[in-house]
């Protein structure tokens, strides 16, 4: 069976602060993946940040997650890949790629895979599991690995908290990003991780968003990329300052994300975006939602 699959892929915050490599949160800005039978192999770019997308098909990441699962008889295919995640890095711009090609692989052939199937391969292509599973199920999403098993509890996140996102204009990648973390980490710094990390969770679910300024904070990580990220210290105080519940770096960064009111939204993107564009050359800013829905579906557009 071969056939053609519209996937439209949330953006995705890792960590949240203390959560390193265990929490995502899918975010409102939707990248979309179409795979349809032609003669070659060929990509077609689309959206705001077309220029991203790699044209060549082996290093293209959706393409490369769909022809992991495709069938060895399966022929050509083209993929118009529509890109609106910022790329500058923070925001599950690759895990989008990646559940995008695999569930329209899941998709296309028919092949049935679940949730935690497709979440075990795609975390395999990205190597950590935080973006991967909120861009699959959409909300906030807990992952923990447990010896060959990858457990994920989605939890559903707040329809209040208003979302901020600034993205400075350096580049961070990933790769450097964890090559800078310290293997090992004391067990003070670890503590203070566990409760944090816990108490985001229990700040959220009861309503006592005033927590989330101590549970954004982060020992293990966010103190060694402050050097690769200059607007990450003062770009967290400047959304508390204009009001925002919690702050942290998205991911590996340069992406910063807040939390705030949803009647501060502005007030607080203005002021990170001003340490932003100090820091750098410029800055994109979003107000955004969580995503409750995950890799969805759609009804294909017809063929160019
Ligand atoms: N949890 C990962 C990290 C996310 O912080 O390295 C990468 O976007």
């Amino acid at each position: 069976m071969t056939g053609r699959a519209r996937i439209s892929v949330p953006a995705s915050s890792g960590n949240l602060g203390a959560g390193f490599d265990v929490f995502g949160l899918a975010i409102d800005v939707r990248d979309e993946y179409q795979f349809e039978p032609a003669g070659r192999d060929s990509i077609e770019p689309a959206g705001k940040f077309l220029r991203h997308v790699p044209r060549d098909t082996r290093r293209n990441l959706a393409f490369r997650a769909f022809r992991s699962l495709a069938p060895a008889a399966a022929g050509p295919y083209r993929l118009r890949a529509v890109r609106e995640i910022p790329p500058q890095g923070g925001l599950g711009g690759s895990a989008s790629a990646i559940v995008g090609g695999l569930v329209a692989a899941n998709h296309a052939f028919g092949l049935g895979l679940d949730d935690d199937e497709l979440l075990r391969r795609a975390t395999h292509i990205e190597g950590h599991p935080d973006n991967v599973a909120a861009a699959l199920l959409g909300g906030l999403v807990l992952t923990v690995q447990s010896d060959a098993a990858l457990h994920a509890v989605r939890v559903p996140f707040p329809s209040d908290i208003g979302i901020v996102v600034v993205v400075p204009g350096y580049h961070v990648p990933t790769a450097r990003a964890r090559a800078v973390l310290p293997a090992d980490v004391s067990r003070s710094d670890a503590v203070a991780n566990l409760g944090r990390a816990a108490m985001l969770v229990a700040a959220l679910q009861t309503g006592r968003y005033a927590e989330l300024r101590v549970a954004t904070q982060d020992f293990l990580h966010q103190p060694y990329r402050a050097e690769l990220n200059p607007a990450l210290k003062p770009g967290v105080q400047a959304a508390l300052d204009a009001g925002a519940y919690g702050a942290a770096l998205s991911g590996s960064g340069p992406t910063l994300i807040a939390f705030a009111p949803k009647d501060r939204t502005m007030r607080v993107a203005g002021a990170m975006a001003d340490v932003a564009i100090d820091a750098s050359s410029g800055c994109e800013t979003y107000v955004a939602n969580a995503a409750e829905t995950g890799a969805a579906e759609m009804e294909p557009l017809a063929s160019a």
